[in-house]
């Protein structure tokens, strides 16, 4: 009973905490939605954003938590004379607050793009100069959500204080304007975001641009992973391997409305396995990066939209304590033929009401047995020494309820979450039930399947055979009284 109550109040403590942190009040956990350049570029119109808008509906991924519909880059033709940026009117023939009309009668917000510079990255205008003027325009149009990036910035980056200056600029302007918008700096980690976007910014990208790739080395995506937090060029074409890497330095600085962006999803695009697409997913939800599907929702197969909806793996994500889970080892194992070989990692972090999630992460090119301690996961907590590893923990996998491709085949056949699932329940509905009420409900389907006791001891060992680049995901809720954690130092 004491140790509830201690819990209760540490959250709240907590939530009041996180409410005077966030600027603006916007992106309590991490944002999520669609954005198009990963699948489309610059082919961008009115039909691509309303036909997928509709499509997230009818699919049951607004429900989920997929809120953003972003458009990016190459929208606009210039500016009009006395300066208002002028949309593209052969891709938006009615105009952009259309569009935004539009998108929110379908419960979905809009989210924009420009470019602290000169020109957006694809040569078009960019805000430089214009931040108070642009961020009225998007207001005016009804926009919620500012995606603003980095290219021909005129040579003012290089210290922390140029770029916090120039971004700070937007983020005053947004402010001004009296609407709510978020805020998704897009700087590809130069001069350390993760130091001081929180207080101007609701998530910054912290690396280049992220490819379909699982783990290819790519010469356009040049710093080493252990510059991650010193990279000069972040280029494109980082692999998903590359940026997990990457990020593990600086990943604890992400907090509840301001969050490491590890870029856009590239699940669905074909370009990786189904278990690499996994490993994809459960790192972006449980390293709390934003989750902007980049793929083509009007065609969406059933393996990809089985990874996009899974519950058990969005409510990391969407978790009220907002703590990102941090790496807990790295191995590289030797090959035991000319093929395999590679690396091995733990991941582990705490979640609210005392549960913790724990990712077996198998880069290497074969299936291999993987193990992890409870003095392992619990290192923060003293590992060896902790209160966590005296207690016995149920273990629930949360891969294990993943929609099974028969029923995805039939929503994505019948247009229709509620015909096709036919009173089976495998998505989670956000808009009746918010994450957070749900995990405090213990609602199964964000709980995943339990499949097991890991007993008490430092020592004790839980053992699963990770398939070759693949995952297994874990939550741990503690038998008994609830333990009560802090979240790691920001
Ligand atoms: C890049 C950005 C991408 C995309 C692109 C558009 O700088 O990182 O996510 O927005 O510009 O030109």
């Amino acid at each position: 009973m004491l140790s509830k109550t201690v819990l209760t109040a540490a959250s709240l403590l907590a939530s009041q905490v996180s409410a005077v942190l966030m600027h603006n009040g916007v992106a309590a956990t991490p944002q999520m939605g669609w954005d198009n350049w990963n699948a489309f570029g610059c082919d961008v119109s009115e039909d691509l954003l309303l036909g997928t808008a509709n499509r997230m509906v009818e699919l049951g991924l607004r429900d989920a938590g997929y809120y953003y519909i972003v458009l990016d880059d190459c929208w606009s033709t210039g500016r009009y004379p006395n300066g208002t940026l002028m949309p593209d009117f052969t891709k938006f023939p009615n105009g952009m607050a259309h569009v935004a009309g539009q998108i929110h009668a379908l419960g979905l917000g809009f989210g924009m793009y420009s470019d602290a510079g000169r020109y957006t990255c694809g040569q078009y205008a960019g805000s430089l100069g214009y931040e108070q003027l642009d961020a009225n325009t998007f207001a005016e149009w009804g926009v919620d959500y500012l995606k603003y990036d980095n290219c021909y910035n005129e040579g003012q980056s290089g210290t922390a204080n140029i770029s916090y200056a120039r971004y700070d600029r937007m983020s005053q302007a947004l402010n001004a304007t009296g609407r709510q918008i978020l805020y998704s700096m897009c700087n590809w980690g130069q001069d350390h975001p993760w130091d001081w976007a929180y207080s101007i910014a609701n998530s910054w990208r912290a690396t280049g641009d992220i490819y379909d790739s699982f783990d290819r080395p790519d010469v356009r995506c040049p710093c080493s992973e252990e510059q991650g937090f010193d990279c000069a060029f972040p280029g494109f074409h980082c692999s998903v391997m590359n940026i997990i890497n990457k990020v593990v330095w600086f990943i604890h600085r992400s907090q509840p409305g301001g969050w490491n962006d590890l870029d856009m999803l590239e699940i669905g695009n074909g370009g990786q396995t189904d278990d690499e697409y996994k490993i994809h997913m459960t790192m972006w939800a449980a390293l709390k990066s934003p989750l902007i599907m980049g793929t083509d929702i009007r065609s969406l197969d059933a393996n990809a939209y089985s990874i996009y909806t899974n519950p058990a793996i969005l409510a990391l994500s969407q978790d009220p304590a907002g703590a990102s889970a941090q790496r807990r080892w790295r191995y590289y194992v030797p090959s035991t033929d000319m093929y395999g070989g590679g690396e091995i990692q733990l991941w582990a972090g705490n979640l609210a009401q005392g549960d913790y999630v724990v990712i077996l992460l198998n880069a290497a090119n074969e299936a291999l047995m993987l193990n992890a301690t409870l003095a392992d996961v619990f290192l923060d907590q003293g590992g060896a020494i902790s209160t966590q590893a005296k207690s016995n923990w149920d273990v629930f996998d949360l891969w294990a309820s993943r929609m099974p491709n028969a029923t995805a085949d039939a929503i994505l056949t019948a247009n229709s979450t509620v015909a096709a699932l036919n009173g089976t329940s495998y998505l989670y509905n956000a808009t009746a039930q918010s994450y957070a009420e749900g995990i405090a409900n213990n609602d199964t389907l964000l709980m995943g399947t339990r499949v097991g006791t890991w007993q008490a001891g430092a020592q004790s060992t839980w053992s699963a055979m990770v398939p070759r680049h693949g995952v297994m995901a874990y939550r741990l809720r503690p038998q008994g009284a609830p333990t009560v954690s802090k979240r790691d130092e920001l």
